[in-house]
């Protein structure tokens, strides 16, 4: 499994990364507009009325796009990691949501709760995403629709190693897979990218409905409850640990290297013919790319200067 696709690691890894999340991760991979777009994939028709479940929902920026379409006081917001809650907990607009921590392979709620459940780019990190689907299944209404948002494997084959290394990006058919077999119905999809990226198919936003109450045909026979973060790997309590630590110490520096990467796509992506509206840089994505600029730079003339 991949470094980061365990419970535990990802509760370490947003420890520290929640500090910089919304300034430096969502501004360049998880954009306002692909979220609207994404969200748009499911009907909102009947706003007013629904109540709503955001797994995995972070410092809050999916449900910011949820509470312009339905009130916030119908919203309930799940995570496992209670720095990410903290901060969509202070956020004005979502000052109404209910918030909980919990796993989204064990949530917390009775079957039929929900008219709508919604996941964004947290599945990257469920060890069982099987399970994940099978649960937002059985937590909605008959009638009721689940919207999954999460990246596809990527097709250059630098970024799928690193990708593959960090954590779960599914293949596109696996996300269909997954669907199908929780028992889904009427599954439609969009594809979602930055406007940086010349893959089209960088991400899906993909929805299915509730055909009957209940459980998910696919859950017979697996396990039930189990506490918050609780995918411990094998192994005493040293091995335990010096795996977490490095597994999440390599995750995190695979994950990073998309940053400087995804900062040079963008830079980069006019002269490369990439169609799509520019999405400006914010403060601290400049400050990034002028610090990694200015290493750039010292480590060039460095180099001219020693040969000489
Ligand atoms: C990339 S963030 C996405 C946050 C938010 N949905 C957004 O749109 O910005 C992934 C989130 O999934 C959460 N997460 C990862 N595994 C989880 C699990 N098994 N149960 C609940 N939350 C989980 C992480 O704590 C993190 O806040």
């Amino acid at each position: 499994m991949r470094l980061m696709q365990h419970k535990r690691e990802a509760f370490w890894f947003y420890r520290y990364l929640s500090n910089f999340y919304d300034k430096l991760v969502n501004p360049l991979f998880w954009t306002e507009r692909m979220r609207e777009k994404s969200l748009d994939v499911a009907d909102w028709s009947d706003g007013e009325n629904l109540r709503v479940v955001d797994v995995g929902s972070g410092t809050g920026f999916t449900t910011q796009g949820i509470v312009k379409r339905v009130p916030a006081g119908n919203v309930v917001c799940v995570d496992q990691s209670p720095q990410q809650m903290e901060r969509a907990m202070v956020k004005p607009d979502l000052e109404r949501c209910r918030f909980r921590l919990g796993d989204a392979e064990n949530l917390p709620f009775d079957d039929d709760t929900f008219d709508r459940y919604v996941s964004a780019g947290s599945i990257e990190y469920w060890p069982d995403p099987q399970r994940g689907l099978n649960e937002a299944y059985r937590v909605i209404k008959e009638g009721g629709q689940a919207l999954m948002i999460g990246p596809i494997e990527p097709v250059n084959p630098i970024s799928k190693f690193i990708a593959n290394t960090w954590m779960l990006f599914p293949p596109e058919n696996d996300y269909h897979m997954y669907f199908h077999q929780a028992g889904f119905t009427e599954v439609d999809w969009a594809y979602i990218r930055p406007h940086w990226q010349d893959n089209e198919r960088y991400g899906i936003a993909i929805v299915g409905t509730k055909p009957k109450p209940g459980k998910s045909p696919n859950a017979e026979g697996r396990r039930s409850r189990q506490e918050l973060v609780s995918a411990d790997p094998e192994g005493g309590w040293l091995g335990r640990n010096l795996l977490l630590t490095g597994r999440v110490l390599l995750g995190s520096a695979a994950g990073f290297l998309f940053i400087p990467m995804a900062l040079l796509a963008h830079v980069t992506a006019p002269l490369r013919g990439v169609e799509g509206e520019v999405e400006p840089l914010n403060k601290e994505q400049k400050i990034v790319l002028g610090a990694l600029g200015g290493l750039l730079t010292f480590f060039v003339v460095r180099a001219l200067t020693r040969k000489r």
